[in-house]
């Protein structure tokens, strides 16, 4: 089995199918039939798979030209039709791993995903899980599932782990020249998998000892910069307290060679990553006996940033003798991190309904998302920011920093700005300025 899949990689006989065609299903899609491999999408929201197959780009890291190109060619289609399971060799999991409302993992989607493919592959598949998880889930979960109609993982089918790393609106690491990471059921399949994407990628393709070890390493990424992030937003409120620009001191310590790397506050996470991916590793950790206590700080210092933010705002309010009450707020930016047009927990949506909440009017500029939904209700985006347009908020709130927007234009508009990215450094005139 292994030979013959490695053959069919070498000459480009594999035909791929990616389960989940969202921000990374899609691109990742893209990537393998960019290759020379011929690859199926499969996902249940069928407008998705419509306008793949008529090339029309959803996803902001996706050329729509290279989207084009590779449907035109055949070399990619799409379909909800999962019977066409039993057509692919090699099949990537995309799906969504949220939380549920309980805060605890919710692998409604993966389990969904894994009884699509058990019921239609046929021997010989590659089946590699690369949504976020806890460590145990490829084995404990997936593994059993595969197996249910009588194959046997390693002999009939091959299972392994690779976490994607893909990071919207990054400009220089892409799918393709990202290093990968793989844990595989055995030596054979970690073998198939990994020159899978070494063919595929420009990147260098760590083979780990386990999927387990592959799933806490992805973990262990995303811990790493949530819990950095809740130290520097420590930071940010006690600086400001004792009269300190905490900008200032990053600037500061950036300049030492070695042992420091730069994180910077801000108003709370968001996407579908950093603030969801370490509950994963706490709620595995209680099966051991083992409390996460690094995490759960990290999680109440970052959590509690957006209503920190509202705290500064109704302040810098109250200096020009105003409540937040009957004011009116307009933020800047609701997309969770700069140039990119996701705002899943975005953090910016989480200060608009505490606002709400206090009495505000709120209202949001954002050139890279028309529309949001707060409170179940549709919010559209102001068409343009303008010196007049601006002159009509009491307060602006810098919530997210993206790169084309004219923030020297709000500086000299707004009456009141509480800049939480410091977005406005360059800004020389900044009486109306407050950063967080
Ligand atoms: N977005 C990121 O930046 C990023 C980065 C690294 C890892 N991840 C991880 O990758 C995984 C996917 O994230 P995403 O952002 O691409 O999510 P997404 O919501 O953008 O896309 C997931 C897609 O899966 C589809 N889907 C759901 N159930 C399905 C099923 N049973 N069969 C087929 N398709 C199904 C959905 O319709 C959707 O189109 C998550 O585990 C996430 O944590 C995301």
């Amino acid at each position: 089995m292994k030979e013959k899949l490695l053959e069919k990689i070498k000459e480009r006989k594999l035909k791929v199918g990616i389960i989940g065609l969202g921000y990374v299903g899609l691109p990742l899609a893209v990537e393998k039939a960019k290759a020379g491999f011929l690859t199926i999408g499969f996902d249940v929201q069928k407008n998705k798979t419509r306008q793949v197959n008529r090339a029309e780009n959803y996803i902001g890291d996706v050329v729509p030209q290279e989207l084009a190109e590779v449907v035109k060619s055949g070399m990619l289609c799409a379909t909800d039709d999962f019977s066409q399971i039993s057509q692919v060799d090699f099949i990537a999991v995309c799906v969504p791993t949220p939380l549920d409302k309980h805060q605890q993992p919710d692998l409604s989607y993966i389990e969904a995903s894994a009884k699509q493919i058990a019921k239609y592959m046929k021997k010989g598949t590659v089946v590699v899980l690369e949504s976020t998880t806890y460590p145990g889930t490829t084995q404990e979960l997936v593994k059993p599932l595969l197996e249910q109609n009588g194959f046997k993982c390693g002999t009939d089918f091959y299972l392994g782990y690779s976490p994607e790393r893909v990071d919207p609106g990054n400009r220089i690491y892409k799918i393709k020249n990202t290093p990968r990471v793989v844990g595989a059921i055995g030596k054979d399949a970690a073998e198939v998998i990994a020159q899978m994407y070494k063919t595929v990628l420009e990147a260098e393709v760590a083979v780990l000892s386990s999927p387990a070890a592959a799933e806490m390493e992805k973990l262990l990424e995303n811990t790493y910069r949530n819990v950095n992030i809740s130290l520097i937003n420590e930071f940010a409120m006690l600086c400001h307290k004792m009269g300190i620009n905490v900008w200032e001191v990053i600037e500061a310590a950036k300049s030492k060679p070695y042992g420091f790397q730069a994180f910077y506050p801000g108003p709370g996470i968001g996407g579908h990553c950093i603030p969801l991916d370490p509950y994963y590793l706490s709620w595995k950790a209680r099966e051991y006996g083992f409390h996460t206590t690094m995490i759960e700080s990290a999680m109440t210092v970052n959590d509690k940033m957006p209503e920190y933010c509202v705290s500064r705002v109704a302040d810098m309010l109250n200096q020009k003798t105003k409540s937040i009450q009957n004011s009116k707020i307009l933020l800047l930016g609701v997309a969770y991190k700069q140039d990119v047009s996701d705002y899943r927990e975005s953090p910016a949506l989480k200060i608009w309904q505490l606002l709400e909440k206090k009495g505000a009017a709120v209202e949001y500029y954002d050139p890279w998302v028309p529309n949001v939904r707060v409170n179940g209700e549709i919010k559209i985006s102001r068409p343009m920011l303008t010196a007049d347009m601006i002159k009509e908020y009491d307060a602006v709130i810098v919530s997210t920093a993206h790169t084309n927007v004219d923030y020297s234009l709000a500086a000299k508009n707004a009456r009141a700005i509480f800049d939480c990215k410091n977005a406005l450094k360059c800004i020389t005139e900044r009486e109306n300025v407050e950063v967080l």
